[in-house]
């Protein structure tokens, strides 16, 4: 089997946020839906503070956590320290898991720091800009291009409008 490819899921306002307080600033259960068709059956690497805003781990993938705190521990969990070790831990799950990706779910310092190995970024862009504390790390044009846009009418239980919109790195042969 290849490298399981690297994609992040995330959702985020148009102004970057992607969260507030430790939680999502908005309800959006379109989003929540794609989350889960995107990441079942996967390995997925969460920062420690995106963990506990999530609060319990997540049925039919596996949770690899990224902390500092050699204590930390949550019962079905990988818990690991660094993101060379999640990205490892991942790996290795995919391989037991059958899957061809690890997904990457957050939060913003774990987005920013594996940004560049990122193969694929699936956004939901939703239609609003609600203040917040975490942002998603702006996209270098000559690095990322946009792939594919969906848009969607809010539905019900959606506050807001919504697109669907993925990134890929730009081929090699094109970075200047
Ligand atoms: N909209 C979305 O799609 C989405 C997705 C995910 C999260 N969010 C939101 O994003 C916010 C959380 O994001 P955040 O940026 O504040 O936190 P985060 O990325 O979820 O977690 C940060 C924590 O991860 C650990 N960490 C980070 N880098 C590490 C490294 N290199 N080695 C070891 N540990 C490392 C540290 O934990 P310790 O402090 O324990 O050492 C750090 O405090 C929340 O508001 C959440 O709701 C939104």
């Amino acid at each position: 089997m290849n490298e399981p490819e690297i994609i992040f899921v995330v959702a985020m306002g148009e102004n970057r946020v992607i969260g507030r307080d430790n939680v999502m600033p908005w309800h959006v259960r379109s989003d929540l839906k794609r989350f889960k068709a995107l990441t079942w059956g996967k390995p997925m690497i969460m920062g420690r503070k995106t963990f506990e805003s999530i609060g319990r781990v997540l049925p039919g993938r596996e949770s690899i956590v990224v902390t500092t705190d050699p204590a930390y521990r949550a019962e079905g969990a990988y818990i690991v320290h660094s993101l060379e070790a999640a990205v490892e831990k991942a790996r290795e799950l995919a391989v037991s898991l059958h899957s061809d990706e690890i997904a990457v779910i957050g939060g913003g310092e774990i987005f920013r720091q594996l940004l560049a190995e990122a193969d694929r970024i699936h956004v939901t862009e939703i239609h609003a800009r609600p203040d917040g504390d975490a942002l998603f790390p702006e996209l270098d044009p000559g690095q990322w291009m946009e792939e594919s846009r969906e848009a969607h009418e809010a539905a019900e239980k959606d506050d807001h409008a919504f697109s669907f919109v993925q990134y890929v790195p730009k081929a090699s042969a094109d970075v200047t």
